[in-house]
């Protein structure tokens, strides 16, 4: 090795071109040496359900492996979930169709990542970073676009608890029932609960064209086709459109699919909030996210608990939540808004639960009230956002508190003027909510292209609480 080496030195007529070549060459073994090249080739053995049994050695979980059909040469994205015997257990991150038991399994020694830019802005992608709208893809042709893209992880950690800036300033949704009474900080991560069909969706979208949110990341978690389509042609605006990243995965798509774009969506939003903007994060449904990981969890063998969900469902929801929230030294922050089925008054349900432990806010949308068409449909005095004292001002503060204490009063009430039983004249401060009540239920009910500027909110609550 060494006199082969050292042969090109001596040899005095090729100097300039051996010395280049010289330099070029422990260069070049340096990168191999950075290079991934274990392509280690393991084989599909056994196609179970939704799942891949491969003998492969030297996987982890949580790899990104290929599947390749060495026929028709076709690829599809899988990832390590857990591990069976003598074999890894792999979920296609995709189509299954086309898969067989020739197909090769190819591990890459890394997890999946994403591609993220400013160029995303305005524009649909699957969780597997594929551009659903039209124009087409340009990220594989254009070196424009190709150059302005870079590779995030899909799992990322959240920053060092630390280093995040504290939550001080407040983010107008542009909705009254929440900008004056349940206000919304910079960084605050709130779930929005309700049951089917009470608006949770209409409101998002409302929220996306109404809020001062610098960029909007959308996470459709198994939502209807039909309903992904309406949202982006019918409600959202060409100016909503153009700060908004979608990334969908309507419900026929995979279960590994449909919970990565929970995860993806948070991943664009740390991209820009690392940027130091102020990004609002929208994942409709959490539901639905915690579903889809019952489904890998289960298929993998997880025993069930409550409700059937794995026990790895309890630690990957706090992982995916943690990573929204204030970022580190460059100011931008992650607000986050996750939508929540819930049947009935909710504690039943373990994700319901869970969730409201973990965030620092909840939004209750209320069935009795989208029945009476009191839309947005938000329930006042169930809902509380934990860090409005941090953020709003004192005038604001006092001026909620007296319109809470109104409703609070008028609630107590309402049966006994339903009956005709209640007096006026027996207590001034209801009688003072009894004389409001209409004036505020106003206030509350706004149309969904009815956006309601901050300071302006603020003024009609001064009105109302005085
Ligand atoms: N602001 C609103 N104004 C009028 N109707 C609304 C409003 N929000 C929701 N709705 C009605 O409620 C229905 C269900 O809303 P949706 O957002 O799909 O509910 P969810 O997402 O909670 O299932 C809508 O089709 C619409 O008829
Ligand atoms: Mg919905």
């Amino acid at each position: 090795m060494s006199t082969e080496r050292s042969a090109p030195d001596s040899d005095n007529n090729n100097g300039n071109a051996l010395t280049a070549l010289d330099d070029l060459l422990p260069r070049l073994g340096e990168r191999l040496a950075r290079t991934e090249t274990r392509q280690i080739n393991g084989r599909v053995r056994r196609i179970r359900g939704l799942l891949i049994h491969a003998s492969i050695e030297g996987v982890s979980i949580g790899e990104l492996c290929y599947l390749r059909d060495p026929v028709s040469g076709r690829r599809i994205a899988a990832e390590v979930i857990g591990f069976e015997e003598e074999d890894a257990v792999l979920s296609p991150i995709g189509e299954l169709q086309g898969l067989s038991t020739r197909s090769e399994v190819i591990a890459t020694g890394r997890a999946q990542g994403v591609a993220v830019g400013d160029s995303l802005l305005g524009r649909v992608i699957s969780p597997l970073g594929e551009w659903l709208d039209t124009p087409p893809a340009p990220s594989s042709g254009s070196p424009q676009t190709a150059a302005t893209l870079r590779e995030v992880p899909v799992h990322a950690e959240p920053p060092p608890p630390l280093t995040r800036q504290l939550i001080e300033h407040p983010l107008a949704l542009g909705v009254r029932a929440i900008d004056a009474l349940n206000t919304v900080a910079r960084g605050q991560r709130v779930g929005l609960f309700g049951e089917p069909g009470v608006g949770k969706s209409s409101l998002l979208s409302a929220i996306v064209k109404g809020s001062s949110a610098e960029v909007v990341v959308l996470g459709l978690v198994g939502e209807r086709g039909r309903e992904v389509r309406e949202l982006l042609d019918v409600q959202l605006d060409a100016e909503a459109r153009r700060r908004t990243v979608c990334v969908v995965s309507t419900s026929d798509r995979p279960a590994i699919e449909r919970a990565r774009a929970a995860l993806v969506a948070t991943s664009v939003a740390e991209y820009f909030r690392d940027q130091g903007r102020d990004v609002l994060l929208l994942v409709d449904s959490l539901t639905r996210f915690a579903r889809a990981q019952r489904e890998i969890g289960l298929a993998a063998g997880e025993p069930p608990t409550r409700r059937g969900y794995p026990p790895s469902l309890f630690a990957a929801l706090p992982r995916l939540l943690e990573r929204a929230g204030p970022g580190g030294a460059s100011g931008g922050t992650i607000t986050a808004i996750y939508t929540v089925l819930t049947e009935g008054d909710g504690t039943l349900d373990p994700v319901a639960e869970e969730t409201r432990a973990i965030l620092d806010g909840h939004i209750v949308l209320s069935a009795d009230l989208a029945r009476r068409d009191h839309f947005p449909a938000i329930d006042v005095l169930a809902s509380r956002s934990r860090l409005m004292e941090t953020v709003a001002s004192d005038d604001h503060r006092r001026d909620a508190g007296k319109i809470r204490d109104l409703m609070a009063r008028y609630r107590d009430v309402e049966l006994l003027l339903q009956v005709g039983e209640y007096r006026e004249g027996s207590d001034a401060a209801t009688d003072e909510a009894i004389r409001k009540h209409a004036a505020i239920n106003d206030f509350l009910r706004q149309s969904r292209d009815d956006h309601s500027d901050f300071t302006e909110t603020l003024k009609r609550l001064r009105e109302i609480a005085q």
